[in-house]
């Protein structure tokens, strides 16, 4: 489904002051009560994620809108591929409210469902093995089915090395979507030879830019996808971190290359990088790379250890970021006088495909 433009907000919004803002807000979540879910990803800005429900990353985010039966609606505040995934997973009852239709994800737009296809068919003429798809959540509804209906699966950035690993009982080889590094860091964890079993699918050329033999002789396809946020992290930068910060602790997220992962000491999902964090010693120095919603959140919430961003130049999501506070009141307001707005819908039968990619995952 592609990422539709956000038409603008009434004009009085431009008057509403911040603190006007949160007690509208307020004011708003107190007449919906158990109506209303508000889920937050942790890249949200402060000044939204204090209104969510609950906190967390792809997976556990997912995992929460389906089992919560009960709201009527489910405010996401993360981006669209977010919002496609919980409304696939909630019931027909359930709807799924993104508060500014423009927060998409520029990694997700990197695959559409049509290169997909043609890459299939491509791939599918110069091999005569089985290829298991797998996706990175991080990608459209679409593609999500595509996956579906060819018997593969999805994956978070907290339960790839589990999803790579059944795909590698299922056949001989896997394509992965539509995040190179994601891909690339999980198969090289479980052992895979990123230079003679590993090729880099460009959808721009015929036959992602490979030779027959090199596909042939690949376990791993690898979408030419990534992160523009994460791909700013540098093993410069965590040169640099080392040697300023003597005894520094260096996680950064699997969406950065595979250099950067080698040369930090963990790698994980945010939900894995506070974790790590926030169980380590008072003290305790950490370089993060990730996004700086995060960190900057993390260095506040843990004053007794010294946190700070890898990228000396701020780097933002800039898409997360387009979830301001007079969206969500926006959003509630219109859910209080029965005209929602911004409601995610996956149509059949891209949603009953792209779920059984999820149910996939969520079962292993
Ligand atoms: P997590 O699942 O780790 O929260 O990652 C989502 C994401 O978009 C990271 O860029
Ligand atoms: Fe997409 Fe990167 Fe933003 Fe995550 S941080 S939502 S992958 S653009």
């Amino acid at each position: 489904m592609a990422i539709t433009l956000q038409d603008p907000l009434p004009d009085h919004f431009a008057d509403i002051s911040p603190e006007e803002t949160d007690r509208l807000i307020a004011k708003c979540r107190e007449e919906l009560g158990d109506r209303v879910v508000i889920l937050g990803h942790h890249y949200q800005r402060d000044e939204i994620i204090k209104w969510a429900d609950h906190r967390g990353d792809s997976l556990k985010l997912s995992q929460l809108a389906g089992a919560n039966t009960k709201a009527e609606y489910i405010v996401f505040c993360g981006v669209h591929f977010m919002a496609e995934t919980a409304d696939i997973l909630t019931t027909k009852e359930q709807s799924v409210i993104l508060p500014n239709l423009s927060a998409g994800c520029s990694m997700a737009d990197m695959a559409s469902i049509r290169q997909v296809e043609h890459a299939w068919s491509q791939l599918q003429s110069v091999v005569d093995c089985n290829v298991v798809p797998v996706t990175y959540v991080n990608s459209t509804a679409a593609i999500k089915a595509f996956v579906g209906r060819n018997n593969g699966a999805c994956c978070t950035s907290s339960n790839a090395a589990r999803v790579i690993s059944w795909a590698f009982e299922q056949g001989e080889k896997l394509m992965f979507f539509p995040d190179q590094h994601l891909g690339r860091n999980t198969s090289v964890a479980l052992g895979v030879d990123p230079d003679r079993e590993m090729v880099t699918w460009d959808p721009a050329l015929p036959l992602g830019g490979n030779s027959t033999e090199a596909i042939r002789q690949a376990k791993v396809i690898l979408w030419k996808g990534h992160c523009s946020v994460h791909a700013r992290f540098t093993t410069e930068q965590i040169a640099e971190a080392r040697a300023t910060h003597p005894g520094v602790k260096v996680i950064v997220h699997p969406e950065c290359s595979l250099d950067v992962v080698k040369a930090a000491d963990a790698s994980g999902s945010t939900e894995f990088i506070i974790q790590a964090i926030s169980s380590s010693e008072p003290g305790t120095t950490w370089g993060v790379g990730t996004e700086i919603n995060l960190v900057n959140r993390l260095a506040r919430e843990l004053p007794d250890r010294k946190i700070f961003c890898l990228d000396p130049v701020v780097c933002p999501c800039s898409t997360m970021y387009r979830i301001h506070p007079y969206y969500l009141l926006w959003s509630l307001q219109n859910i209080l006088m029965g005209a929602p707005t911004n409601i995610i819908m996956v149509q059949e039968p891209t949603a009953s495909d792209a779920r059984r990619a999820l149910d996939r995952m969520l079962s292993l």
